[in-house]
């Protein structure tokens, strides 16, 4: 069963259509199908003749083609598999699908971006989930979630430049409060944004997230009990909602998906980059670190110390947390298996290597193939 979340008020238009509508390419369909059934992922006693044919037809008939259920898992699958950003490869084939192409009412879809968040929060055993609604056909573009992720803090910008909660979503927070958003009546640093979704171009509309579909850990220190007083917190589930999944030459511009956290992408970036929520200085004084020096490594002795703190708090819920030596170990194995299927890995060192201890970690000292923007299936960079 689905709730649907509240609407929260009419809304004006915002965004521009950027779909060109334009018919599926066959060649790129071809090509997956290929790669598909190379990869032994099709259905039992399917031919590839078979199949391309059918997909060829629906394409000259409809200027598209549906994918089956196996073709949109294995799909998905190795979208995740191409992710040349993504240090948490390793799990690629355990990808849930969520196959919700046929939900196309904004309240429903903002319905099953709440399912999606209690299906793969689970209470804290988080599962790598993907819900994929309609694609873009000739006859119609398909809906679009303007939220980077399904769940992420407002943040509010006063007229001297601080800003309240986090910082890179200042303007989106913006833009839903001209669209009608209302802030809670106290606002804090971690004030859950609503959702936008444009199902039909031109009509964005809010949908607030019901509070029990967003678990969130508050965080504590083993050692230093000062750190609880902070009143900080950060959600369990990093759930991408704004990247376009293209597979085959078909384009679902909304498919949100998860994965778990590594806890140095809280601790040393969301709460420690400057442009974020900025926390360093004040830890490092709680600290009782002389911040005025370089010298004192103060930076760095508090950003280990936030990023213990947020593994501390998740293992603490119950809540699956990676950290980033096992997640590198984890990465190596499976650049290994891929080569031994004979497959390329491209991968971008700079966002594989974590961001604190980096020459600890065994994905500090190797080269990788470099990304190749031309690989399908993918998970497109938003526009
Ligand atoms: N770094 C992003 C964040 O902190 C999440 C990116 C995806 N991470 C993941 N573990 N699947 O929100």
């Amino acid at each position: 069963m689905t709730v649907t979340p509240e609407r929260v008020t009419p809304t004006l238009p915002i965004y521009q259509r950027v779909s060109e509508e334009q018919n599926v390419n066959s060649a790129e369909a071809e090509e997956f199908l290929d790669r598909m059934f190379a990869e032994g992922a099709a259905e039992e006693g399917d031919r590839f003749e078979t199949r391309l044919a059918e997909v060829r037809a629906e394409i000259a008939e409809t200027g598209t083609y549906r994918h089956t259920a196996a073709e949109l898992a294995y799909g998905a699958r190795v979208a995740w598999r191409n992710s040349a950003r993504c240090i948490g490869r390793l799990y690629w084939h355990s990808l849930r699908i969520r196959d919700r192409r046929r939900v196309t009412d904004p309240a429903a879809i903002a319905g099953e971006c709440v399912a999606h968040l209690r299906q793969a929060t689970r209470g804290g055993r988080i599962r790598p989930t993907i819900t994929v609604f309609a694609p873009d056909t000739p006859a119609a573009p398909g809906p679009r979630i303007h939220n980077e992720q399904l769940i992420r803090y407002a943040g509010y910008r006063f007229e001297d430049g601080s800003v309240l909660g986090d910082p890179r979503y200042a303007e989106f927070t913006e833009q839903v409060r001209r669209l009608g958003w209302r802030p809670p009546e106290r606002r804090g640093s971690f004030d859950v944004l609503p959702l936008l979704v444009e199902a039909s171009p031109g009509d964005p509309q809010l949908f607030t997230l019901p509070a029990d579909a967003v678990l969130e850990v508050p965080l504590t220190h083993p050692d230093h009990r000062w750190f609880a007083g902070l009143g900080l917190r950060w959600h369990a589930v990093p759930a991408i909602s704004n990247m376009p999944l293209e597979i085959g030459g078909v384009t679902y511009p909304a498919a949100p998906f998860n994965g778990w956290y590594v806890g140095s992408e809280i601790g040393a970036r969301n709460l420690a980059d400057e442009q974020r929520y900025d926390l360093l200085p004040v830890i490092a004084e709680l600290m009782g670190l002389d911040i005025a020096s370089e010298r004192t490594l103060w930076r760095d002795r508090a950003l280990v110390e936030l990023t213990l703190a947020v593994q501390h708090s998740f293992d603490a819920a119950g809540v699956t947390m990676a950290d980033h030596h096992t997640e590198s170990r984890r990465f190596l194995t499976h650049l290994d298996r891929e080569e031994q299927s004979g497959r390329r890995c491209p991968a971008d060192w700079s966002w594989i290597v974590p961001p604190l201890s980096g020459g600890q970690t065994p994905v500090f000292h190797r080269y990788y193939d470099p990304p190749d923007p031309e690989q399908r299936p993918a998970f497109l960079s938003p526009d």
